[in-house]
């Protein structure tokens, strides 16, 4: 199995991250259904974008890199795609999975979407319970809940719908069907999931209207523009870094460009309020989206509680967040992140699982967890789960830990962050793969 074994010590310099997976999805996806050429700069290739890239072809999308790395998606127009000849599928990617779905529902052809063992044990029915209401038809196993799910495209209708938890995947989903929906879709988010589908799409002249917790989207339009696009820094990615520079004693990292979008950034307005010596500067919009430069050096942290709207603009982040708590002082306490039990592991029990065995004090909770902090980490055998955002979150509590840690299966870092350990070494980690 591959490893990393990572002797301890702090990171310094000036470094920038892979562009944003979420936004990369979208620029593949819905360039696929514009009318003419996009311009995609600076696009993630990483595991689950790639695994959009391959969707998009099998649909009969080209996408063209030039020689200065630009890929150019040419699209075939809102009723343009082609029915695939094979499975889709989406490896190990929720994104992929459950907006292609979104996009699929109202299409005139049959498609199959399919996935990894890990994608497989993910919930669906959250997108093709609010799809057949829509007019869908899906069927899967479970009744729909689990990949592989078939799709037979069908007229859909808009609806009016709930979500019964903030989530961006659902949201994009149903309104990539209210593209093709009659009547009005209106989406309540219970609270402020990333709002990338809506700005790209409303920045492509889809009548997407936003109103407080309501989105929703008008008569089907007859096209949308073609994008134009560079996309920012993967906050998600800085986010290991920002955890090294807080918690590794003499560490001083500056992150260019990255992606700070309100509905993003929690990890940012949590790391303020423990007192960490983290600055934003150069501000600047990119691609519809606001761009910023961080500088973060280590200082003495304290607890905090996270609940409520808090969590969703951090959730990919709470792995890497328990690290940071275990180096602050006090009872840092984490609530209402029950989704973190289906993304890509159950990342409440992996994650307390893991730091537990380099001496964390932390305890899992229904809903999330509670570390008691600063603790002196001790080197250990740990193991990722074969979960991208784990295995990065080890490797960070690896060089604040005593002795020598073992990352086992560090390829999934790939999924998200490709160069994550050549990112690191960059900035003075001594790290042996
Ligand atoms: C994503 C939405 C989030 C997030 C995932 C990416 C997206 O998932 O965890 O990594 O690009 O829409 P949910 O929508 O399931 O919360």
């Amino acid at each position: 199995m591959d490893q990393l074994i990572i002797t301890p010590g702090p990171l310094r310099g000036r470094t920038t991250v892979p562009a944003d997976k979420s936004i990369t999805h979208r620029a593949l996806l819905f360039g696929a259904i514009a009318d003419g050429v996009s311009r995609v700069r600076n696009a993630l290739r990483s595991g689950d974008t790639l695994a959009t890239l391959d969707v998009a072809r099998k649909l009969g999308v080209e996408v063209r890199e030039t020689d200065a790395g630009e890929w150019l998606v040419h699209g075939r127009g809102l009723h343009g795609l082609q029915e695939p000849e094979e499975v889709l599928d989406c490896r190990n990617s929720g994104t992929t999975a459950r907006l292609v779905a979104g996009l699929l529902a109202g299409q005139d052809f049959f498609s199959v979407l399919a996935g990894n063992p890990q994608l497989r044990k993910r919930p669906m029915g959250r997108i093709t319970e609010p799809l057949r209401r829509m007019g869908a038809q899906i069927v899967g196993r479970d009744e729909g809940r689990l990949l592989p799910l078939a799709i037979i495209g069908s007229p859909l209708r808009g609806i009016e719908y709930e979500l019964p938890v903030a989530s961006a995947q659902v949201k994009s989903a149903i309104l990539l069907a209210g593209l093709y929906a009659l009547g009005l879709t209106v989406v309540i988010e219970p609270g402020p999931a990333r709002d990338h589908t809506e700005r790209m799409l409303a920045s492509m002249g889809a009548p997407i209207l936003r109103k407080g917790h309501y989105i929703s989207s008008e008569q089907p339009p007859s096209e949308i523009a073609p994008l134009d696009i560079t996309i920012p820094g993967d906050f998600s990615s800085a986010a290991f870094l920002l955890a090294a520079g807080a918690i590794l004693p003499g560490s001083d990292i500056h992150i260019l460009g990255v992606g700070v979008n309100p509905t993003r950034r929690g990890l940012l307005d949590a790391l303020i309020a423990m007192g960490a010596d983290v600055t934003l500067t150069n501000w600047r919009e990119s691609g519809g989206e606001p761009v910023g430069d961080l500088h973060i050096r280590p200082t003495a942290l304290k607890a905090i509680t996270l609940q409520g709207d808090q969590i969703v603009t951090m959730i990919d982040e709470l792995p890497v967040f328990a690290v940071i708590a275990t180096q602050a002082r006090g009872e840092t306490v984490v609530r209402d992140a029950g989704e973190l039990r289906v993304k890509e592991t159950d990342r409440i029990a992996t994650t307390v699982a893991e730091l537990r065995k380099l001496g964390a004090d932390i305890e899992e909770r229904p809903d999330g967890f509670v570390v008691h902090g600063p603790t002196r980490l001790k080197g250990a055998l740990v193991w990722s789960h074969g979960d991208h955002r784990l295995a990065m979150a080890l490797t960070i509590a690896g060089l604040a830990a005593d002795g020598t840690t073992v990352v086992e299966d560090i390829a999934c870092a790939a999924d998200s962050f490709p160069g994550f350990v050549e990112t690191l070494r960059g900035l003075g980690a001594n790290l042996d793969a």
